[in-house]
């Protein structure tokens, strides 16, 4: 197994196959997971069963509340856009079920149906744009919890709701909060990671909308600064895992008039601890 750190954010995993990890590989695999936060491979044959089967080397699926789902694989989350829509799911910064008490522990997407060019997914790192925070931030958020959603866009009037993705999305009824510590101390690699996301993120708990916005706003341009980021190009047989606890991510949409079809599982985490 080789492995290579990618752009500024996360490392290009090669010479192994997922479909067929030896326990060697697999605990290899979860070393350079808590290291990097987000894996990329290419050239993967890993049909449905094979994606089930290697999450579940990992972890304990968790359903995603919102996503249809494919038929046949009722822990497979489609994240389809037809040539006719014009909105994708996940076009903006988010990090996965933050809106959770326990939020995912991470994702593994894989490429079904591609543009022919476009589609690239964004990530960059929370745990590295966190140590690069000034002091003067890392004081003003220090004790800090937020508030965490996902009625503003799934709930009866929410922005996703408003769209042509609408007649793909159920539960409705399943909108919730919930709240975490804004530093958190990361599970396993034991770094602080700033956690909150442009997606999820309504308030700092106890102040206002406009005085959590301003905040906000300040720690989110820091974040999206290029020095944190990757930009992943898709090709057929390509794959990502990306921890949700200290990596954002966001599907760009520029291929409009055509389809992409990526399948997505979800990994079950736990409750996050203040840093
Ligand atoms: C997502 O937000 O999970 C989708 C990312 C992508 O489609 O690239």
């Amino acid at each position: 197994m080789q492995i290579s750190s990618f752009g500024n954010c996360g490392a290009l995993v090669s010479d192994l196959q997922l479909a067929s990890l030896s326990d060697k590989e697999l605990s290899e695999l979860r070393g350079a997971f808590a290291e990097y936060g987000l894996l990329f491979f290419r050239d993967q044959v890993l049909p449905p069963e094979e994606h089930l089967r290697f999450a579940r080397r990992f972890g304990k699926i968790v359903v995603n509340k919102f996503f249809k789902t494919t038929e046949e694989y009722p822990e497979i989350a489609e994240v389809r856009k037809e040539k006719t829509q014009q909105t994708n799911i996940g076009g903006g910064w988010h990090t996965d079920h933050s809106y959770d008490d326990e939020p995912a522990l991470g994702s593994i997407l894989v490429a079904r149906t591609l543009p022919t060019s476009g589609g690239n997914t964004q990530f960059t790192n929370l745990a590295v744009a966190y140590d690069a925070l000034p002091d003067h931030l890392k004081k003003r958020i220090e004790g800090l919890r937020a508030v965490h959603s996902n009625t503003h866009l799934y709930g009866e009037n929410g922005l996703y709701r408003m769209t042509d993705l609408a007649e793909q999305l159920g539960g409705m009824d399943r909108v919730g909060d919930a709240t975490h510590p804004v530093v958190i101390r990361h599970p396993e690699s034991g770094r602080k990671v700033l956690y909150v996301n442009p997606g999820h993120t309504i308030q700092f708990e106890g102040w206002d909308f406009a005085e959590s916005r301003e905040l906000l706003d300040e720690l989110y341009a820091h974040v999206q600064q290029p020095q944190f980021t990757s930009s992943f190009d898709w090709q057929p047989g390509s794959v990502t895992f990306w921890d949700n606890r200290c990596t954002w991510h966001m599907a760009n949409n520029d291929y409009q008039g055509q389809m992409r079809l990526m399948h997505r599982v979800t990994l079950a985490g736990s409750s996050l601890a203040a840093a």
